[in-house]
């Protein structure tokens, strides 16, 4: 497996395995464990999947060494501000069975999440995660935090795909050497992401399936991406692809399709944040 290096020197597979969605206990525990059996190393989840405890209760059961894995998990909204941000670390690690988490990231840019990041900054220096970053933080707020904070943010995990390609935020990124993770690299099959006419015929060209070509483009960006999939052929699948690369005329042609605009939700949009808001508030 590739490593991408953080900022703060810790090392990080280039793909790994999200776990959105499978919101069903055995559905989850079983997935996390073909994962592992098929190779992956970095598990993503989040107090907001409610399937830490399986996350962790398959790594336990698995015949792969803890320190082999890299795990996420992200604080969420709810527990947001220092005391509750940490209190909720400590839950984590506790539904996790770990005494550590790889990255823990903050999921959305809402609440007080200035004093959840000073919390992740005293968990790093206690050795409770290994590395911290953020979540959907668009440039506004990350150059924000990164400009007020002690350390910076080590990920920003982002909807990243064919049609998003956050070109907008990437300076910024770079500016702040804070790696892009992708969520959603396939968009979750929107926009007809799996039937799309320009990825099919590179797929046909490389004699690939569409969803490696989308995962090889991301890759070959420089980009960390956790594909999520219950089904142990298409697993495999999403982790064959370090073996062909795309040429430059194929990653320009892909470069194309880029809209700059979400598929999901508008982060910036004051409608969004209050109906988020009104959820985690109820
Ligand atoms: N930070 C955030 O706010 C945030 C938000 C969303 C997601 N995430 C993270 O990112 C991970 C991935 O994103 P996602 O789960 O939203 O969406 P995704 O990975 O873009 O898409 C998952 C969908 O694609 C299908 N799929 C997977 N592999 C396929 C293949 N080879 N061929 C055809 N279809 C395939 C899956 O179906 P089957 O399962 O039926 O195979 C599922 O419906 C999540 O699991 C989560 O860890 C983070």
């Amino acid at each position: 497996m590739q490593n991408i290096v953080l900022n703060n020197n810790v090392k990080m597979p280039v793909l790994g395995f999200g776990v959105f969605q499978l919101y069903d206990a055995h559905e989850c525990y079983q997935a996390v464990a073909n994962a592992l059996g098929v190779g992956y190393r970095l598990i993503d989840t989040a107090q907001a999947y409610n399937n830490e405890v399986e996350v962790g209760k398959a790594i336990k059961d698995s015949s792969v060494p803890r320190d082999e894995i890299f795990l996420t998990s992200k604080i969420w909204v709810s527990n947001s501000g220092y005391e509750k941000a940490m209190a909720s670390l400590e839950l984590s690690l506790q539904r996790l069975g770990t005494d550590y988490i790889d990255l823990m990231l903050i999921h959305q840019p809402f609440g007080d999440y200035y004093g959840s990041y000073r919390a992740l900054q005293d968990a790093l220096a206690q050795g409770k995660c290994r590395a911290i970053g953020v979540s959907n933080f668009y440039a506004d707020r990350l150059v924000d935090l990164c400009n007020f904070v002690d350390i910076k943010p080590q990920v920003n995990q982002m909807e990243t795909h064919v049609f998003q390609q956050q070109s907008a935020l990437r300076p910024y990124l770079d500016k702040f050497k804070v790696q892009l993770e992708s969520w959603g690299p396939f968009a979750e099959g929107k926009n007809n992401f799996f039937k799309n006419p320009v990825l099919l015929r590179i797929a046909a060209r490389k004699d690939r399936s569409v969803a490696q070509i989308a995962l090889r483009f991301l890759i070959q960006n420089g980009i960390i991406a956790i594909p999520k999939s219950s089904h142990v052929e298409r697993m495999e699948e999403n982790f064959d692809i370090f073996d062909f690369e795309l040429t430059q005329s194929e990653m320009n042609l892909i470069r194309s399709l880029d809209t700059k605009r979400s598929v999901f939700c508008d982060h910036q949009d004051p409608e969004f944040v209050q109906a988020l808001a009104d959820i985690v508030l109820k």
